[in-house]
């Protein structure tokens, strides 16, 4: 015997089949999402386990759209460029008083704890010094990062061999990094306050550097601001401050300002570092990237070349806007990047 359904029973079962329907829609979407993050979580594991240079690769290549604009705003116009031949006496001025750092020193209560000469420093001998003063032959060095002077110092003498006069300004605030002592001990300390600026100036005193290397002693970024207001523009910047990412990625964006347009050439130590996720080399990476540079390894070290003045017109500015403009599909430059 059929079963009669009158008009309420059909339109009852209707509605069974629909939440019926919607049920199964519902499992299989949450289903399929599930899948797809799965997928995700095993394409970031393997990057990380099997091949460092993708997943460097991959961490400097984030969705820029959907980042806070501040993250890629470094507005610096910098005055117009000062003559070289008065950048010394202008930071002499505006830092020191008018008076050199190195006059009358070591004052008597500071001589007893200095060594003679104390310099070590890391890779501050490589080729890279060389081969770069040599293709740059530059005016006016910046350094990022000199501790006790050792890379200042080997490229003071390079640039004395090749006859050049350069200014190699040392940005540093002479502090070192928490836990430093523990090797530099012999470093004399007073109230909590190393001695190491007064040993970086005995150095470059004892290796008659004096004419040739000026200690610029603040945190990089707000000595980098200075020397844009005054207009003073480097032929080469060496960047070797901190090493994390954050401290490499300001340091890189706010330099590049200071590079004289054209020439100047950037580059910098630690490239293959591991400290902070390998924040060096993500620094040098995504800034590369976003200006649409190619990042050019020399055994430690990492460089970065200004492109010319026409290049550099057309290339891609580490501004947000530019991003939005659609100028930012400039594709990674690859290198020949390996990790030991
Ligand atoms: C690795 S050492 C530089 C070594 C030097 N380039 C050499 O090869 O001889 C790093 C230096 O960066 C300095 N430094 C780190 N962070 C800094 C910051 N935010 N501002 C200024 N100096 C900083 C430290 O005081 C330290 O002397």
């Amino acid at each position: 015997m059929g079963i009669q359904l009158g008009n309420g029973g059909r339109k009852h079962w209707l509605l069974l089949l629909l939440l019926g329907l919607a049920f199964f829609a519902g499992l299989m979407t949450s289903l399929f999402l599930n899948i797809q993050s799965c997928k995700e979580v095993f394409r970031d594991r393997s990057a990380e386990v099997e091949d460092p240079v993708l997943l460097l690769k991959s961490q400097a290549e984030p969705d820029l759209k959907s980042l806070p604009s501040d993250l890629f705003t470094f507005h610096y116009t910098c005055s117009e460029a000062a003559p070289l031949a008065e950048v010394r006496s202008m930071l002499l001025n505006e830092i020191f008083d008018g008076v050199s750092p190195f006059e009358g020193f070591p004052p008597p209560h500071v001589a007893p704890f200095l060594r003679k000469q104390r310099i070590k420093g890391w890779g501050s001998k490589d080729k890279v010094f060389d081969d770069l003063l040599k293709e740059v032959r530059p005016q006016l060095i910046v350094e990022l990062g000199t501790f006790l002077g050792a890379s200042a110092i080997h490229m003071a003498n390079i640039s004395q061999s090749m006859k050049l006069q350069t200014l190699i300004l040392c940005i540093d605030d002479f502090r070192g990094w928490p836990g430093f002592r523990h090797t530099f001990k012999d470093i004399h300390q007073e109230h909590g306050q190393a001695m190491l600026y007064h040993q970086f100036l005995q150095n470059v005193i004892a290796t008659n550097l004096t004419h040739t290397i000026l200690p610029v002693p603040f945190s990089t970024t707000s000595a980098i601001a200075k020397l844009c207001d005054l207009g003073i523009q480097a032929d080469m910047i060496e960047v070797d401050a901190a090493h994390d990412f954050h401290s490499a990625w300001a340091d890189i964006n706010w330099a590049w300002a200071l590079l004289r347009p054209g020439v100047g050439i950037m580059f910098g130590h630690d490239y293959y570092l591991r400290a902070d996720n390998r924040g060096v080399g993500r620094a040098v990476h995504l800034f590369a990237r976003l200006k649409g540079l190619h990042v050019q390894p020399h055994g430690s070290h990492w460089i970065l070349r200004r492109p010319s003045l026409s290049a550099a017109r057309s290339s891609v500015v580490s501004d947000p806007n530019h991003v939005r403009s659609g100028k930012r599909n400039r594709r990674w430059q690859e290198t020949s990047f390996k990790y030991p």
